[in-house]
Order: C-alpha cells, then sequence, then structure tokens
C-alpha cells in the first residue's frame, strides 16, 4: 500500500455498521409498526424479513456493481489511462481501494516516464561518442547499436547476426565464448570486406532483460594507427630498396674492377667515374632522409626567427644558377622591389626553394624559362588553407615542362613518389625533395599549392603568413 497516500474514505468498519443498519432497519421497523399497531403472531417478523433480505439485495448489488466498475477502472490504469474515476456511493469502503490504486499506477507511470528518460539519455551519451557500441543477445543478433556502429557497419537495423556486419571469423568466436562462457576479452580484427580499417572490440558479457546472456561490444577504432603502420613499413621497405640499387652497382663495379677490369686503365676510368656517381647518390639519399627525420622532429616547434626574405631568394638563386646553367635553363626572377622579413628557419627555406626550382629545372626541360614569382598578398586566397584570408606571400616556381598528369598530383608529395621512376633516376631524384618541401611548409604553417597541365607545365606555390600564425600547412593540388 502507499505509504505516502494516507487512507481515503470510511473505514471500512464504519461503513459495514452502517451498511448493516440500513439492512436490518426495515425488520426492526416492521416489529415497531406490529407492536405499536398491535398485530401479533408471525406476519410481522415474515414482513421485516422479506424487507430486510430486499434491502440487502439491492445492497449487495449496488456494492457488486461497483466493485465491477472500479476493477474495470483498475484494469485501465494499469494500461495507463486514467479516465472517469467510478462514482461510488458517497462514503464507500471501496474508496479504501480506489484512491491506493490511483496512486499506485501515477507512481508506476512517473517510474515509466523516468525510465524513458534514462533510456533516451543513455542514447545520446552512446549516439555522441565517436566509437562503435553495440548490444547482442543470446544468439549474437545485434539488438541495439549506436550512431558510430551503424554508420560503421553499414546498419539501416538492428536485427542482423553481428558475424554477418564484421564477417572476422577471431571477433566472432570471442563474441560466442562471451555468450556462452561468459568470458570478457578484447579482440583486434579488420572487416573483410574493409582491410584498411581496425578496430580493437572490448567484448563484455551482460544480461539481457528476459535473464539471458547478451554481450555489449565496445569498439575503438585503430584505422589511423594502421596507417602510420603500413605508411612505416611502406618506408622502411622504400629506403631499403633505394639503398639497395647503388649499393649493388657499387658491389659490382668494385667486382669488376677487381677482377675483368684490373689490367684495363680505360674501362678502370669508366668505372671509377660510375661508382663515385651511385656513391653521390646514396650519399644524397641519406642526407634527404637525415633532413626529413629532422624537419619531422622540429614539426611542433615553429620557426622564431626573423628571416630576410630577398637574401633567401638571392641566395638561393646564385646557387641553383650553376645547376640552372648545367640543364641550359634560364632562371628569372619576378618580385617586388622590397620584401618583408619572414618569420622562418632560413636553413629550411632554402632547401624548400632549392628543391622546387631543382624540380623546374630537371623536369622544365632545356631552353626553357624557369620563373620565380613573387606576391605580397593582402589576403591569401580561399585555396590557401592555414594561409587563406591571411596577409601572405606567395612564392611560385613556374616552369614550361611537360607538366604532370592530375592523376598524380595528389601522391607528389608522398615519400620516394615519382611520376616517372626511371626518369627521375636518371636525372639522380630520390623521390624525396617534395616530401621534404610539403614537411617544411607544414612546420611555417604554410600551404603549398601544385598547378600543372600537360604538355604546359607547372606551378608549385608555396604561401608563408605574414606574420606567421596559424595551424599546419597544407597541400592542395589542381591541374
Ligand atoms: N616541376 C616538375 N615538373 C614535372 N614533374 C615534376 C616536377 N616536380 C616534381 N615532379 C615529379 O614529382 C616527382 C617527385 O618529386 P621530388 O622532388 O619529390 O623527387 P625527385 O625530384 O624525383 O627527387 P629529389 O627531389 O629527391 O632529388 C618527381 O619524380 C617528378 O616525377
Ligand atoms: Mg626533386
Amino acid at each position: 500500500m502507499a505509504a505516502s497516500q494516507p487512507l481515503r474514505g470510511p473505514a471500512p468498519t464504519v461503513s459495514l455498521l452502517r451498511d448493516t443498519a440500513v439492512g436490518t432497519g426495515p425488520a426492526v421497523a416492521a416489529v415497531l409498526v406490529s407492536g405499536v399497531l398491535g398485530v401479533e403472531g408471525l406476519w410481522p417478523a415474515l414482513a421485516g424479513l422479506l424487507a430486510g433480505a430486499l434491502v440487502a439485495h439491492l445492497i449487495a448489488r449496488l456494492w457488486i456493481g461497483q466493485a465491477a466498475a472500479l476493477a474495470t477502472w483498475i484494469i485501465g490504469l494499469g494500461g495507463g489511462e486514467e479516465g472517469r474515476r467510478p462514482a461510488l456511493v458517497l462514503g464507500s469502503a471501496l474508496e479504501w481501494v480506489m484512491w491506493p490504486a490511483l496512486d499506485l499506477a501515477r507512481r508506476a507511470r512517473r517510474a515509466e516516464r523516468q525510465a524513458a528518460l534514462q533510456s533516451r539519455r543513455l542514447k545520446t551519451v552512446l549516439d555522441a561518442l565517436s566509437d562503435p557500441v553495440l548490444l547482442v543477445d543470446a544468439r549474437g543478433t545485434i539488438v541495439d547499436a549506436n550512431k558510430a556502429a551503424r554508420r560503421t557497419f553499414g546498419l539501416d537495423r538492428t536485427g542482423v547476426p553481428f558475424a554477418r556486419a564484421t564477417r572476422d571469423p577471431g571477433v566472432t568466436a570471442a563474441l560466442r565464448a562471451a555468450l556462452e562462457a561468459g568470458n570478457a576479452s578484447t579482440v583486434v580484427f579488420s572487416p573483410v570486406d574493409d582491410r584498411l580499417r581496425r578496430f580493437a572490440a572490448r567484448i563484455q558479457p551482460t544480461e539481457s532483460p528476459d535473464g539471458s546472456r547478451g554481450a555489449v561490444l565496445a569498439l575503438r577504432e585503430q584505422s589511423e594507427q594502421l596507417l602510420i603502420e603500413r605508411m612505416r613499413s611502406d618506408f622502411v621497405a622504400n629506403a631499403s630498396h633505394e639503398i639497395k640499387t647503388p649499393l649493388a652497382a657499387i658491389i659490382g663495379i668494385v667486382e669488376t674492377l677487381r677482377g675483368p677490369a684490373r689490367d684495363d686503365p680505360a674501362a678502370r676510368e669508366m668505372f671509377l667515374a660510375t661508382l663515385a656517381d651511385e656513391a653521390n647518390r646514396m650519399r644524397r639519399l641519406v642526407d634527404d632522409l637525415l633532413s626529413l627525420s629532422q624537419i619531422e622532429l622540429a614539426a611542433h616547434r615553429p620557426p622564431a626567427t626573423r628571416v630576410s626574405l630577398a637574401d633567401v631568394l638571392q641566395e638561393t638563386l646564385a646557387r641553383m644558377r650553376p645547376v640552372a646553367d648545367a640543364g641550359k635553363v634560364r632562371l628569372v626572377l619576378d618580385a617586388p622591389p622590397s620584401l618583408p622579413d619572414v618569420v622562418a628557419d632560413a636553413d629550411q627555406l632554402h632547401q624548400l626553394l632549392g628543391n622546387l626550382i631543382d624540380n623546374a629545372i630537371k623536369y622544365g626541360g632545356p631552353d626553357k624559362d624557369v620563373r620565380i614569382e613573387v606576391r605580397l598578398l593582402d589576403a591569401a586566397p580561399a585555396t590557401a588553407g592555414p594561409v587563406a584570408g591571411r596577409p601572405a606571400v606567395e612564392i611560385a616556381v613556374v616552369d614550361q615542362g611537360e607538366g604532370i598528369a592530375p592523376e598524380h598530383l595528389p601522391r607528389l608529395t608522398e615519400r620516394f613518389y615519382r611520376v616517372d621512376k626511371g626518369r627521375s633516376r636518371k636525372v639522380g631524384g630520390t623521390g624525396l625533395g617534395l616530401a621534404i618541401v610539403k614537411h617544411i611548409v607544414r612546420r611555417h604553417q604554410g600551404h603549398l599549392a601544385i598547378e600543372s597541365e600537360l604538355g604546359r607545365g607547372s606551378r608549385f606555390a608555396v604561401f608563408l603568413p605574414l606574420p606567421a600564425e596559424g595551424d599546419h600547412g597544407t597541400v592542395t593540388v589542381r591541374s
């Protein structure tokens, strides 16, 4: 009975006494009337009994009718409808049932509302998680899934077996162990149809509302980590390969020099020249790898020194002029008469410009111009990543070479990526130049934009902020 709800209506004994009084009233009245009128014999008693039975019958009918109405109303309460309360005879003892029933129903409804609110809250929290969370029943069927899980596994409804959503034998076996033996575990798996993604799934047995065992699966996506691991192993494989090629040539030449070319001065000279080329190539590769790792090490320490852009440009051009002359290329500087200082790492700026000019000379072809165009911008274009809309200096290296096909543009700044491997090797490329450029630009919180058209040439533009603020540099490509 509801403790907070005081009992309402008359106490049953009072109501019982009243009904007894009403029921026996006619009999008492008959006896009194016959006494006054002086009627004797069996008739007054019989008449009183009959009248009493009639009144008792009517009272009983009234009670049964009200009890039935009350029962119907209570059933309605159970179904959630309060409806109209039954009209009880004034002071009926049935009120002792009606009010607690009403109180109970209201409490149940409040509890239901609160449970619904809790469940909605829990759903909001789970949907806000970026990691997938799933609930499965004893048969391994998904009975609930948060937004991330639905997105990840393309679930447009529940009721799908978890094994079918992931199709990975390892996680299926771990789920079975959780459901059958109550074992909690963590498994790492990749969905069969998307091996580029990886998840760590924490599987926790739980009890379903029907008392059977179910399980909660909390997944954590590790795809980015997987990508980094792949990139690292690709890098090691590529770097080893790049080192192995000149090394094999050096070993071959040394053997030839020791053997067949031993007593042939002309051949020896030729082989020694190749040996020097290959050794230089290895040194360039090691130098590039070292500078790449140094730039990466300093990636989170933005440069803090003021550097004269005019000086950097002049020095780089002076350094690159002999290379341009050797490649029969004319270097043309197109810059405003006075240039501001930039907050930069001077060595890295030299390296950045040197790499871009070197590429333009190498891939621009002989008897062509390579233009270095410098522009001061009040607001960099919207495509300039983190520099967009801010005061910036744009340094573009423009060549008139063969250009680059659009499909290669997004990959140019990957380590060891070369459009034409053989050609790049022949001109002494290691495939690390643009990767170095990208990392330097990023460290300077700038932006690298590459535009190229086959048959017309390429334009590599670097935007550096003036003054340096903002976040990381990015690369956009356009053809
Ligand atoms: N100006 C350009 N014109 C045409 N292709 C280019 C140009 N710059 C770069 N590339 C292409 O992009 C590839 C990657 O350039 P990157 O500078 O990273 O390497 P590389 O020049 O081959 O070697 P490295 O610069 O390490 O000596 C080059 O191999 C070349 O195919
Ligand atoms: Mg290069």
